[in-house]
């Protein structure tokens, strides 16, 4: 995450800025939420700008030429209200004569933490404005202030995998460096269909009421393969992990959190050499990871998913090279 102060710009007063990264999740989505381990990967380079100026006026939010009252932005953008509310609030500043932007590589709903992205973006704007420090606790609960309204019931991975700079394990709660025995190479890649984390994780949360054997089941299973796949990272296996990532899809599947879109994607990455490959995030749409043995062979997957419809696509690397 980075900030600053710039001067003027076109007759506003200063800007100050924050910026946050994406994720992505290796293995352990819907479990985490029911307090099974996780791991996550930042996507350095996808990121979020917050620009934090003063304008004379209520506190509002600028989406290009329209300028929008915060308490009256549509609910799409109501998380951008919180985290900006909540961090004035937090540093006992007023709300009036500022107006928040954001601009962002990130795409939404895809799975890539774009929301708790906007936010630490948005907080990190406004301690620049405060001139004052703000302690990582303190940090993750304004994050998370407005993840509740975007997501409902946070696991409180993306804020923090949002914020690592390397791959992170979380487990109850609390996050902890993963240990590479290797290097990683992955490809990430975008179906381009748009599903809301919310109702994913509502989706779940039926599934594990309504069949409560069956769910937990499937639930232990991910996270016996989380644990797994942090041994094989450890290990620097990149097959086994693959065979990991593929089990966890089957698991996520029966959750019922799986798309045709995520599908072709999948059978691509596998087709290009992929040592496995599954969905990234909430599902039912959005992005799916591939592992690879190398960079190179990572970006082949991604010209391979794109050729079959993703309509985005990234490599990133962990440890080693
Ligand atoms: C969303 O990126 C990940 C989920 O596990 C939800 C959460 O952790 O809050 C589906």
């Amino acid at each position: 995450m980075g900030a600053g102060r710039d001067g003027d710009v076109d007759g506003v007063g200063p800007v100050a800025t924050g910026t946050a990264h994406a994720k992505a999740i290796l293995i352990g989505e819907h479990a985490v939420v029911y307090g099974h381990p996780a791991i996550a990967l930042p996507l350095i380079p996808l990121r979020t700008t917050a620009r934090l100026r003063t304008v004379p006026g209520p506190l509002s939010a600028r989406h290009g030429d329209q300028r929008v009252r915060v308490e009256d932005l549509p609910e799409a953008f109501a998380p951008v209200g919180v985290a900006v509310t909540a961090a004035l609030a937090h540093f006992g500043l007023p709300g009036d004569d500022l107006e928040i932007e954001l601009d962002s590589d990130i795409p939404p709903g895809a799975g890539l933490g774009a929301s708790a992205a906007s936010a630490h973006a948005i907080v990190e704007a406004v301690r620049v404005h405060a001139g004052q420090d703000l302690d990582e606790e303190a940090r993750f609960e304004l994050v998370q202030t407005a993840e509740r309204v975007a997501h409902g019931n946070p696991s409180g991975l993306d804020a923090r995998a949002t914020r690592a700079r390397t791959p992170v394990a979380f487990t109850g709660g609390v996050t902890s460096d993963v240990d590479l025995g290797g290097s990683f190479s992955f490809a990430v890649a975008d179906t381009g269909v748009r599903s809301p984390t919310r109702d994913a994780v509502a989706g779940v949360r039926r599934f594990v009421e309504a069949e409560p054997d069956r769910g937990s089941e499937l639930l232990e299973r991910l996270a016996a393969l989380t644990r797994a796949a942090g041994r094989d990272l450890g290990a620097g296996h990149i097959e086994d992990l693959g065979a990991h990532l593929d089990a966890a899809q089957e698991a996520l599947d029966a959750l019922g959190v799986g798309h045709p879109a995520i599908d072709r994607l999948l059978a691509a990455a596998r087709a290009a050499g992929a040592a496995g490959a599954k969905l990234t995030g909430a599902g039912r749409g959005g992005c799916v990871i591939a592992v690879a043995d190398s960079p190179e062979r990572a970006a082949e997957i991604v010209t391979a998913m794109r050729d079959v419809g993703a309509v985005g696509g990234w490599v990133v690397t962990a440890g080693g090279r």
